[in-house]
């Protein structure tokens, strides 16, 4: 009976709760920007003077001034309203089609110089965030051949910043685990959201379900994850563990519904499914969906772009280390690497393992190791771009030892993801995803996979640009499906490798 009331008492506070979370969508006003297509080429790169007073989606600063050299905020021009919310109003995404080498390479300087907020870079293409008074003095850098080969591919980033940004709903709600689809994923949930919504699994499948909580992040939130136990391992024998995580990177909100939607799924999966029951019998899981929540608050509570955590640098008004540079695997050295400006998107830190949040994560899996579970699959959810991505990250030149298993495994994966939503979603190795035009050192997925999990990848999630990081939350089913689909796949063709017959 005791735990039945408990049960009720978690519903009741989960109900209440919804009801603040839930979206109501907003009323987009339609002011759409004018974009000139036309610029006219003024003399290129002398012009680099001119820039100063560049201004870029991810301007970090409340009013206050950086140092010169990276001063390239007008904090005047960023309107932050009473709830210290910040705007992006006139902000615009551009896409620059780079065809070739040289013209990736002038791009990449220019954002680099210039800390553009640079949204995705392919091989193909260049994502920037920029206000729209900005473009002039971007295209004066530019080759003409750069200029010409744009597209507007957001026109008006705060009316889709608007739109995932949660809104107080009137409607009444009731919630049970069959309705998870209608409340819980019908909108991104705040981490405390989160964290009840964990505690409501384990209080209905306490045989299943423990929390896990990794230690506390830079600013004293608790990082929590869940995990599933199916049977225990046979005596004497291991039981490995796969570890899925979302958000090392706090705006991309899809990958944290989407962990929890693999979550849920497996969890009430587990008496109906039978795929679903060898998953959990075979492999424990763990599931972190924020492992950057102090990065994750901030984007809820204050710039719905923020990237980074929140842990401070050497530079007063630049913070925050990127969790997915600052593992301890080929952390890059070089003086000229990208990450060594504090004030960049892409901030290494000082020294390898500097983020807190990163470090948990390391030392849990390193615990893991010592008691039987190590990890032996790992999936980093990260978006946009729907790509399916394998080690190594930090350099083409090394081809892991197994990588006819990983192609293998991630072709089947994306090949699992079409056949449940039609979804494309393209295959390459993460040295090939070339972000941001420079080596990806220090990253997750090499770390993990250097130590023995063997089957690591980066998966980045919906869409392809349309929305970028501002994913509409109708989406968040149809891309937790697919990602089900895709790991239902992934679990059984590591249990083949691992000898299991069902
Ligand atoms: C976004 O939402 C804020 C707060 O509700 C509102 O003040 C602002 O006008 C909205 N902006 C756009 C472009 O819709
Ligand atoms: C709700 O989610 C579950 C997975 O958790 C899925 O199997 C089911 O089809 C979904 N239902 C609807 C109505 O979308």
């Amino acid at each position: 009976m005791a735990s039945l009331h408990s049960t009720r008492g978690l519903l009741f506070v989960f109900t209440t709760i919804l009801l603040f979370l839930s979206t109501s969508a907003p009323s987009s006003s339609d002011n759409r920007l004018q974009i000139p297509f036309q610029w006219k080429p003024t003399s290129l790169l002398s012009k680099a003077g001119a820039f100063e007073e560049l201004t870029n989606c991810k301007t970090h600063t409340l009013g206050l001034s950086e140092p010169t050299e990276i001063a390239l905020t007008n904090s005047a021009e960023r309107s932050i309203n009473s709830n210290n919310r910040i705007y992006h109003h006139d902000f615009v995404v551009l896409r620059f089609l780079a065809s070739t080498d040289s013209e990736r390479r002038i791009l990449k300087e220019i954002t680099h110089k210039r800390r553009f907020d640079v949204w995705s870079s392919t091989r193909e293409h260049i994502d920037i965030c920029l206000q729209e008074k900005d473009i002039p003095k971007l295209f004066s850098l530019l080759p003409y051949s750069l200029q010409k080969s744009h597209l507007l591919l957001i026109p008006h980033v705060q009316v889709s910043v608007n739109q995932t940004w949660s809104h107080i709903s009137t409607s009444k709600q009731s919630f049970n685990v069959k309705s998870l689809n209608e409340t819980y994923f019908s909108n991104y949930q705040s981490l405390d959201t989160i964290y009840i919504w964990m505690d409501f699994l384990r209080a209905l499948y306490p045989d299943l379900v423990d929390i896990i909580e990794l230690g506390n992040s830079y600013e004293g939130r608790k990082i929590q994850g869940i995990k599933l136990n199916g049977t225990p391992p046979k005596e004497g024998k291991k039981k490995k563990t796969i570890l899925i995580n979302g958000a090392q990177h706090a705006r991309e909100w899809i990958s944290v519904s989407t962990v929890s939607y693999l979550a849920s799924a497996l969890v009430s999966g587990y008496n109906q499914d039978n795929d679903i029951k060898n998953m959990l019998d075979d492999f424990d899981w763990v599931f972190f969906p924020t492992l950057n929540v102090d990065g994750y608050v901030y984007s809820f509570e204050v710039d719905r772009l923020w990237r980074k955590n929140r842990q401070p640098t050497g530079f007063p008004f630049c913070t925050g280390i990127d969790l997915n540079r600052d593992w301890g695997f080929k952390w890059p050295e070089e003086e000229d690497s990208l990450g060594v400006n504090p004030c960049s998107e892409r901030y290494q830190g000082e020294t390898p393992f500097q983020a807190i949040e990163s470090k948990l994560l390391a030392e849990y899996i390193g615990n893991l190791k010592d008691h039987d579970h190590e990890v032996i699959g790992y999936l980093d959810f990260h978006s946009y771009a729907q790509k399916i991505l394998y080690p190594f990250a930090y350099d083409c030149a090394t081809t892991p030892p197994n990588l006819e298993d990983l192609e293998e495994l991630a072709i089947g994966a994306a090949r699992a993801i079409k056949q449940s939503n039609y979804q494309h979603y393209e295959v390459e190795s993460a040295c090939d995803y070339d972000d941001y035009g420079d080596k990806n050192g220090g990253s997750a997925v090499d770390w993990i996979y250097n130590q023995g999990a063997h089957f690591s990848y980066i998966i980045k999630l919906r869409d392809t640009g349309t929305h970028g990081f501002l994913l509409p939350p109708d989406e968040i089913i149809p891309c937790g499906e697919e990602i089900l689909s895709m790991t239902k796949f992934f679990s059984k063709f590591i249990s083949e490798k691992e000898g299991f017959i069902h």
